[in-house]
């Protein structure tokens, strides 16, 4: 196992719901370290952007609505695999499919509000990163 870093969003619906810190609690909890985090508003450009890879999905439209409809918290976390273990916290995108325990059991609404996003691999949790953090952020937040 290695250390690797992990791009998370705590989507609208969570924010709006006051549990921010009871998100991060779960990730911290698993072991996950919080290295950088800040609350933004996406625009309709950068949330189309990041989530480009589904444009030609039925629900990119809503995505991307919702998405921008409030504040998020953008955060990059490490740890001991730190991709798959915050996944795991995060349980399934469909929270009616979502483990007892799991991000998205307690706090998701349904399948599309689903109160966050994770990194499903190294490459992504890398470009991830880059899309909201500048290298120079990241230096200055080094530990
Ligand atoms: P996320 O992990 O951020 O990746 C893509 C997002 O699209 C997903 O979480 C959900 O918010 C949304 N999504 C995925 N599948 C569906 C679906 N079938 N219907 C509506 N929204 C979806």
């Amino acid at each position: 196992m290695a250390i690797e870093r992990t791009f998370s969003i705590i989507k609208p619906d969570a924010v709006a719901k006051n549990v921010i810190g009871a998100i991060t609690s779960k990730f911290e909890g698993a072991g996950l370290r919080i290295l950088a985090s800040k609350m933004v508003r996406l625009t309709d450009a950068q949330a189309k952007a990041f989530y480009g890879v589904h444009k030609d999905k039925p629900f990119y439209g809503d995505l991307v609505k919702f998405m921008t409809e409030g504040p998020v918290i953008v955060q990059v976390l490490e740890g001991e695999s730190a991709i798959t273990k915050n996944r795991e916290v995060m349980g399934a995108t469909n929270p009616e499919k979502a483990a007892a325990g799991t991000i998205r059991k307690e706090f998701a609404t349904n399948i599309e509000r689903n109160a966050v996003h994770g990194s499903d691999a190294p490459e992504t949790a890398r470009e991830e990163i880059a899309f909201f953090f500048s290298a120079a952020e990241m230096a200055s937040l080094a530990r």
